[in-house]
């Protein structure tokens, strides 16, 4: 089981234990899934339970909870994948669901750590990530970490309050480096 270790917090792979009456609450609330393509569906324990075992078992994914490192407590997930080994790049998704856990610098630090794993143990050449532009402080946090916008889909997705634009993100492992010498 890979866990990678942070000051604040530490990821380790999620297992179908992890799937809580919590969990499942982050899914299902409307201002955690505002910004995330999951909320389209409703979902319950035994789906996420299939779901996050599917994504043990797949050899292009590593899905990882976000535990606080003082409490033990899951607060949220970190994706890289699907990796495209033959390019080497892959895209990567964050979701901090634990609302009390909002704005004291985790999602930053589960970004950070989830692309040291891709460019020294998974040896990526490039990690994607795509924000819709609303998402203020999502996108804070990809840039707060080197990565560079490369793009804008306009108006590609629909909100509560409107339309708005994807943001396409990346980071070179060059630039990573110059960042973390
Ligand atoms: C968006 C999300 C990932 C941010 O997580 P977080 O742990 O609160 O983020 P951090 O504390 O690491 O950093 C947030 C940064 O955004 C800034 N920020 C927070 N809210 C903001 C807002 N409304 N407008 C602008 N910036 C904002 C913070 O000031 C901070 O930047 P700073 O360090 O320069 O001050 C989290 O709220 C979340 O997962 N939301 C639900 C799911 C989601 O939207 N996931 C992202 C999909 S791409």
């Amino acid at each position: 089981m890979i866990e990678l270790q942070g000051t604040s917090i530490f990821l380790r792979e999620l297992t179908v234990d992890n799937v809580t009456p919590e969990y499942i609450g982050w899914l299902n609330d409307p201002e955690i899934n505002q910004y995330l393509e999951s909320r389209f569906t409703h979902h319950s324990i035994e789906s996420v339970r299939e779901f996050v075992a599917k994504k043990k078992e797949s050899e292009t994914e590593f899905f990882f909870g976000i535990f606080l490192k003082n409490s033990q407590k899951h607060v949220g997930n970190v994706k890289i994948g699907p990796i495209n080994r033959e390019h080497a790049f892959a895209t990567m998704g964050i979701f901090v669901g634990d609302k009390t856990s909002w704005g004291k610098g985790i999602a930053s630090e589960a970004i950070s750590l989830i692309i040291h794993f891709a460019f020294t143990c998974l040896q990526l050449f490039r990690v994607d990530a795509g924000v819709y532009e609303k998402n203020t402080a999502s996108l804070r946090t990809f840039q707060k970490n080197g990565f560079v916008v490369e793009g804008r889909r306009r108006m590609h997705r629909v909100t509560h309050d409107g339309r708005t634009s994807i943001i396409l993100l990346g980071i070179l492992r060059e630039e990573w480096e110059a960042l973390n010498p």
